[in-house]
């Protein structure tokens, strides 16, 4: 059975109530007995004293009972309040079975179920912030007013400093477009997408700005740096070969135009015409194989078949291999220091590399008179180097005649049937093998051409 506050003040009131009775019969009993002597002062006193004895078991009694039940008020409260203060973890003492003993029970509940979700909620935004910090992107909430609510640790990399939420965005950030994508979407209250190219020195940004239900927007960026660089030098690789097909085809297209015209055929022209046409098409024909070679070895499938072999037999290997055209030049070739060093290479690949490193140190150093080619071991890695004693190359442009395209002298460079593709297929190649490729020069003073291949492992030296 359960029983309650009410029920027990009202059990104490009617206990009372016995009692006072009980005292009063007691008291009358004596008064009948004794109304043949002084009925009326006799009734008056003996009222009086059972009033008195009665007020005072009944006085103590009810203070008792009620100090008692403003006690376990007063503890209900203080445990509410300390929940209402944040401290989830206090929990109440609950005995009997009153109806305050369930307000006891609940609030206890209450308490554990707060804790439960709190917790639950604390880990989820843990989570949250650590997915946040660990993305590529960088993201950061703003209120409505424009101030920073949260940022993650990209973010605070981009903007090169800590994003102190509360503060206007713009006191961190004064990149105009990403402001503008910002307050787009804080006064239009739509998806605000635009480009960042200013925020941090050399980095582009696709800024994407999200009006938030409650109010504020999630602005997101997402560098796309490398992106553009590669689409850039896509375009410009397409360009570069639109034009370097449309030169020689257009000069063939003339000269046939040319010749189906004439009416009166001259031999001697037609054979000049002939001649052109053909030196145009096998440029077009030797532009296409180095856009195939170069394809191939920048493709992710290019595969090299490595295997040890002596740096001497590299260098003896390359000088056969296009000995005979410097017999026929003129210019002499000499090989200097062959080590005995074991290098993993692709022989075939190989012939590519110093076939074009030899051909342009013929081609643009004839000048010269000699090319040297000789290799030195380093320490984990063997030199090769190829110089020559021609022109030279300037210096502005030493690291860039390994882009694809890239000729100091464009028109001589044509005239001479080059494409710009040799030393970027030879850039890949060696790159490939784990080298390095890199070239020195002195205006006037000729030109070295250096790269290296890593040694063989021990296991495979002799
Ligand atoms: N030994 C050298 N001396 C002077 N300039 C050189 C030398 N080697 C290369 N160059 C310069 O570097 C440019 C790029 O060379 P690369 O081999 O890539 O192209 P190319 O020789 O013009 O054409 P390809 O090799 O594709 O037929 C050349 O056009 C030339 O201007
Ligand atoms: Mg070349």
């Amino acid at each position: 059975m359960t029983s309650n506050v009410f029920t027990k003040l009202l059990g104490a009131f009617f206990f009372l109530l016995a009692l006072q009775m009980l005292v009063v019969e007691l008291v009358f009993h004596r008064i009948w007995e004794r109304t043949a002597v002084d009925a009326q002062g006799l009734l008056g006193r003996d009222l009086l004293w059972s009033a008195l004895v009665g007020l005072a078991i009944a006085l103590p009694a009810a203070a008792w009972i009620s100090r008692r039940v403003a006690a376990r008020l007063r503890r209900v409260l203080q445990f509410a309040r300390r929940i209402a203060g944040g401290d989830l973890n206090a929990r109440i003492q609950v005995a009997g079975e009153d109806e305050l003993t369930q307000v006891e029970a609940a609030l206890n509940q209450t308490a554990e179920r707060l804790g439960r979700n709190f917790a639950e909620m604390e880990s989820g935004r843990a989570e949250l912030a650590v997915m946040l910090d660990s993305m590529q992107e960088g993201v950061v909430a703003i209120t409505s007013s424009g101030a920073v609510r949260w940022s993650n640790a990209v973010m605070q990399r981009i903007a090169g400093t800590q994003l102190i939420a509360g503060r206007p965005l713009v006191h961190f950030i004064r990149d105009p477009e990403l402001l503008a994508c910002v307050r787009g979407a804080l006064e239009r209250n739509v998806l605000s997408v635009g480009r960042a190219s200013v925020l941090a020195p050399g980095r582009i940004f696709e800024v994407n700005a999200a009006p938030l239900p409650a109010g504020g927007a999630l602005v997101v960026l997402h560098d796309v740096t490398s992106i553009e660089a590669a689409q850039k030098s896509r375009r410009e690789f397409v360009a570069n070969v639109s034009h370097e097909l449309r030169t020689p085809l257009t000069s063939i297209q003339g000269y046939v135009e040319t010749l189906i015209e004439d009416p009166n055929p001259n031999s001697e022209t037609t054979l000049e015409f002939l001649g052109i046409i053909l030196k145009n098409a096998s440029r077009m024909k030797r532009l296409t194989e180095d856009l195939l070679a170069l394809a191939s070895v920048e493709s992710p499938d290019y595969k090299l078949k490595l295997q040890p072999v002596r740096a001497s037999v590299l260098l003896r290997d390359a000088m056969d291999y296009v000995g005979g055209r410097f017999v026929d030049s003129g210019v002499g070739l000499q090989s200097t220091g062959a080590p005995d060093a074991l290098v993993m290479a692709d022989p075939d690949a190989m012939h590519q590399v110093f076939g074009n490193l030899l051909e342009n140190a013929l081609k643009y150093a004839k000048t010269g008179k000699r090319i040297q080619i000789s290799a030195r071991p380093l320490a984990s890695e063997v030199q090769f180097t190829i110089q020559d004693f021609g022109p030279g190359i300037a210096s502005e442009h030493l690291d860039r005649i390994f882009e694809r395209f890239y000729r100091v002298d464009k028109a001589r460079s044509r005239e001479s049937g080059g494409t710009g593709l040799g030393l970027a297929i030879v850039k890949h190649i060696v790159q490939a093998h784990g080298g390095r490729i890199w070239a020195e020069s002195e205006l006037g003073n000729g030109a070295s051409f250096h790269f290296t291949l890593p040694q063989a492992p021990m296991a495979d030296q002799p």
